[in-house]
């Protein structure tokens, strides 16, 4: 087969070597004479891959005793109306960082349930830039700040994950498992599989037993985080093929040498990006502030050439032609994107800025 190079911002690329895995167990899982996929949630063949997946985070994250894992549907944007119907209480607040489209997101979400203030607004920067702790309005008594660790359509990151003296939560949906998670921080850390650890159809979310059996007794039963933790995320029918998958890409991790890996691999793979862009003579540009730059999502724009030849368009369309796809931007910012999880391969980003090095080459010259 000829693999793509999928730059997709999410659902992300997965090792060949986890999907052959997947192909070789799909029809008859392990010899047990049906597919995972046709199992009960209930048997104890299910059972064994569920708790697996489970035990694989709490070692590759190092997830503390102290809180619970939960493998979860709905996406980052349940979590965005579950965590303060869970945790905001009446008569209470809580901050909202506005870092881009996903902090507004959880912010405009929270508002409807209960009483969400902003923060931190990156507005005027155009959400280019990200707050350190000191910058952010912390109000006495506050349920909790929520932030975003990476704007997946901005590209904008936060360097560093600090600690503040009230609790906090953080969606981690698009540089989960590239970076160590300060646990001591946090209340609840949550985000999709789909992007750094698996397909779609799972979100997972590490939560502070302590932040437990806030939530108000008329929320109904899927809603209320307790719930998944009393039950070990099995009240209902789970995702069980994203789980299942997720556990491989787990192993994969494992294999390739842990989070440390992932973290110096997003490295070294964002920086071929980068490194690109700024060799270029202005010719891509970059809108983020340099010490804020996502590793996972690398965003730049390509001004018009003359004639006013749409350069970005014919980028979009060379690339194509390579096989280098989903590079386009966010319709809601346009420009191009390249979205680097830990499952991509190298090769992929070579090609990559071989590309951008010969497109540069040949139409800054006209
Ligand atoms: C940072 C971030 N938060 C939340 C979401 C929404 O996630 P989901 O599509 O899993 O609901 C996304 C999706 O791309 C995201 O990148």
């Amino acid at each position: 087969m000829n693999r793509a190079h999928n730059f997709c911002s999410g659902p992300c690329t997965l090792p060949v070597s986890v999907l052959e895995r997947l192909a070789a167990d799909i029809v008859d899982y392990q010899g047990s004479g049906m597919s995972l996929l046709e199992m009960s949630h209930r048997s104890d063949i299910y059972d064994r891959v569920h708790h697996h997946t489970i035990d694989l985070l709490r070692r590759v994250c190092a997830v503390p005793d102290e809180f619970n894992i939960l493998l979860l549907q709905g996406g980052a944007s349940l979590q965005f109306a579950m965590i303060p119907m869970n945790l905001l209480g009446p008569g209470r607040s809580a901050g909202y960082v506005l870092s881009g489209t996903w902090g507004k997101g959880a912010y405009a979400d929270a508002s409807r349930i209960g009483e969400a203030y902003v923060a931190w607004d990156g507005n005027d920067s155009g959400f280019t830039t990200m707050p350190a702790a000191s910058d952010l309005e912390v109000r006495p008594g506050v349920d909790y700040i929520h932030t975003t660790s990476n704007e997946t359509i901005g590209g904008v990151r936060m360097p560093d994950l600090f600690g503040l003296d009230v609790p906090q939560v953080i969606d981690m949906s698009s540089d989960f498992l590239t970076r160590p998670i300060p646990w001591d921080n946090y209340d609840v850390v949550y985000g999709g599989a789909q992007k750094n650890l698996g397909p779609a159809g799972l979100t997972i979310v590490f939560v502070r037993k302590t932040a437990l059996d806030q939530a108000p007794p008329d929320l109904p039963k899927y809603l209320d985080l307790a719930v998944h933790a009393k039950t070990d995320s099995l009240a209902n029918t789970p995702p069980m093929f994203s789980i299942w998958a997720t556990g491989l890409m787990l192993e994969w991790i494992i294999e390739q040498g842990g989070i440390e890996a992932m973290n110096a691999a997003a490295d070294l793979r964002s920086g071929m990006v980068y490194d690109t862009i700024d060799a270029s003579d202005g010719f891509y540009r970059s809108p983020v502030a340099v010490d804020v730059r996502s590793k996972c999502n690398m965003v730049w724009r390509i001004a018009d050439g003359p004639g006013d030849i749409d350069l970005e368009a014919k980028f979009l369309a060379e690339a194509e032609d390579l096989s280098l796809l989903n590079l386009k931007g966010h319709r809601s910012v346009g420009g191009i994107r390249s979205s680097i999880y830990n499952g991509l391969p190298t090769s992929s980003v070579q090609a990559l800025v071989d590309f951008m090095t010969e497109f540069a080459s040949t139409n800054s010259k006209q």
